[in-house]
């Protein structure tokens, strides 16, 4: 932990998760709980469980979950100090300076500073001599000297170590430049500069803060762009390139282009409210993000095969996340880079007003598939089309599209309407016969997402959540449990680990909450522990004996098995040694 433990024991008692979680999710209170509509996916019914007794909230719709800081990072999308720092606001309390946690922030704020520094070298040396051929190519691309300063760009030298030598005679140690992602380390422990020759786009988040560098070869070559590494202070799945220009635009949707110069493109055009993602696909963070400024997005991303199936799957993302989700077709260019250097900006403005509903969309992307004329093809279309209008939630965009449908196909629009119906209520009893199928499924609804944590023996699984469940909330049981079951024989190294922990703190009287398992634990492994938590809040005390019976009777069960294997294993090697049996 970062921080002082009176001060983060203190921040913790004082930030109960009810009142918390209330500030962003209306809750009622439900059982022994508190329950909301989910603010991390899009749901109509509430899943969204936040406990009192537990501190923890969890979703069992979308399977997010955590402590009160957890909640405060995702819904916010801050690290961990500027939560600590929010929460501490709003319960009046100082954060302490000059701590190993200041230590933490101080070095993010190094590379922060390590990239700015970079920033304003990289584009210096766009505008000397040196810069000549970046100059050429960035202004061959259309873009203005204006756009340039705007968007920062620059250039890195071809050279192993102009950046490398310019920010440690700065004052940088090379821990801190490779921690920025600047530089590199060679085969040898050689650093050098990770950015060669190429042009530099750098990537500036929400507040305005360098986080890391796009850099794109001049010319052909392998990889086209190159980008900054994963790192304490660039996360690509959380940021949005442009998106700190892009927030402050009065148009209400925001632009979601593939790349970046499509963006920059789009903005030297007078379209500023484009934004990318950075050199990955569309995250659930991103939506969110994207989500927290503006209720609509266009998509616009690239006209190839690539870019459709980008599309669909952004949909997906986007609607999730409760954005109104519009697509923008083009035709004749690649990308909206190329086709407002063809068309001009006024027919991209055309574009962006005729863009399509997500569901016009895919139903027009259906039609694309299959000649009218044919019979044959025609059938299938239809069917393809019902699906698709069967997915719609609104009846009056049913008619709409069904109305159109009829004309293409010369079908008449009540029976689509019909059809359309009938499967949507197929599809609804699909999905209650899976919902159903999970509840009676609680091995497959439980396993811990992370491969690697995955139950490997889901009987005894089931009983030791039960085991943590019981342990955390009840001193005494815990005690009682404690005399017969130790974690080392659960089968979840997991929850064996989170069995002890509530044993300790149980020996000194506490019960355990959600905030112990801030430290130590990974975020997936926090998220497991709440869905655990939440799953088994009904539990009652008389399960404990039971509980404890099948996980001694499991682990002892699975001793023996190693012992088998062991023995199996000793025998394989005596016979190899003396040439039995080996051909
Ligand atoms: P230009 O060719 O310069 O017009 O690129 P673009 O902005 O049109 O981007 P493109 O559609 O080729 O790619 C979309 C985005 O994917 C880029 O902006 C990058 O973020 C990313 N990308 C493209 N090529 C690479 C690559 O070789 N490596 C990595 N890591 N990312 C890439
Ligand atoms: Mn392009």
């Amino acid at each position: 932990m970062a921080y002082p433990r009176e001060f983060m024991d203190e921040l913790i008692a004082r930030s109960d998760i009810v009142s918390v979680v209330s500030r962003y999710v209306s809750l009622t209170r439900r059982g022994s709980g508190n329950l909301g509509l989910c603010p991390f996916h899009n749901e109509k019914t509430p899943s969204f469980n936040v406990s009192s007794d537990k501190q923890f909230f969890h979703c069992f719709g979308c399977g997010v979950g955590g402590d009160v800081i957890s909640f405060v990072m995702k819904i916010e999308n801050i690290e961990f100090p500027d939560a600590v720092a929010k929460l501490a606001e709003w319960a009046g309390m100082e954060v302490p300076q000059s701590t190993y946690g200041e230590g933490e922030r101080n070095k993010r704020k190094r590379a922060q500073e390590a990239c700015r520094d970079a920033a304003r070298f990289f584009h210096e040396r766009l505008k000397a001599d040196a810069g000549a051929e970046a100059r050429k190519y960035l202004l061959g691309r259309g873009l203005s000297p204006a756009t340039i300063t705007r968007f920062g760009l620059g250039f890195s030298p071809d050279s192993w170590s102009e950046l490398l030598d310019s920010l440690t005679s700065r004052g940088y140690s090379k821990t801190e430049l490779l921690e920025a992602g600047l530089v590199t380390t060679g085969k040898a422990g050689r650093i050098y500069d990770r950015f060669r020759g190429r042009a530099m786009f750098p990537i500036i988040d929400v507040r305005g803060t360098v986080i890391g560098f796009g850099g794109r070869i001049m010319g052909d070559g392998e990889p086209k762009y190159l980008n900054s590494p994963e790192s304490a202070v660039f996360n690509k799945r959380k940021n949005l390139y442009a998106l700190n220009l892009a927030k402050t635009s009065k148009a209400d949707y925001m632009l979601l282009a593939e790349g970046y110069m499509d963006v920059i493109a789009l903005h030297q055009a007078g379209f500023d409210s484009a934004v990318a993602s950075l050199g990955t696909s569309l995250t659930e963070e991103q939506a969110h993000l994207i989500s927290k400024y503006k209720s609509r997005v266009v998509i616009s991303y690239d006209s190839d095969k690539a870019g459709r199936a980008a599309t669909e799957r952004a949909i997906d993302i986007l609607s999730r996340s409760g954005l109104d989700v519009r697509v923008l077709v083009m035709t004749g260019a690649k990308d909206p880079d190329e086709y407002i250097k063809k068309f001009g900006r006024d027919k991209f403005a055309k574009l962006i007003d005729a863009a399509l509903p997500a569901a016009e969309y895919r139903l027009g992307a259906v039609k694309q598939e299959f000649d009218l004329s044919d019979d044959k093809q025609r059938v299938i279309y239809l069917k393809s089309a019902v699906a698709q209008l069967a997915k719609l939630s609104s009846t009056i965009e049913r008619e709409i599209y069904a109305g159109r449908i009829a004309e293409e196909t010369g079908v008449s629009r009540d029976a689509i309407i019909q059809e359309a119906v009938r499967e949507r209520k197929r599809l609804i009893r699909e999905k209650k016969r899976e919902e159903e199928k999970r509840i009676l499924d609680p091995v497959g609804a439980i396993m811990p997402k992370d491969r690697e944590a995955r139950y490997k023996n889901p009987r005894s699984a089931v009983a030791e959540e039960g085991l943590i469940t019981l342990a955390a909330g009840d001193v005494r049981l815990a005690l009682r449990a404690a005399e017969r079951i130790s974690g080392k024989m659960f089968s979840s190294e997991l929850l064996g680990r989170v069995f002890d922990v509530c044993i300790t703190r149980a020996r000194s009287g506490l019960e355990t909450d959600m905030s112990v398992f801030s430290e130590g634990f990974s975020e997936d492994e926090t998220a497991h522990i709440a869905a655990v938590f939440a799953r088994n809040s009904e539990l009652s005390a008389d399960a404990l004996a039971d509980l404890m019976d099948i996980v001694r009777g499991e682990s002892i069960k699975s001793e023996a098995d190693t012992s088998d294997a062991a023995l199996l294993a000793a025998a394989e090697f005596y016979r190899k040694k003396k040439g039995v049996g080996n051909t």
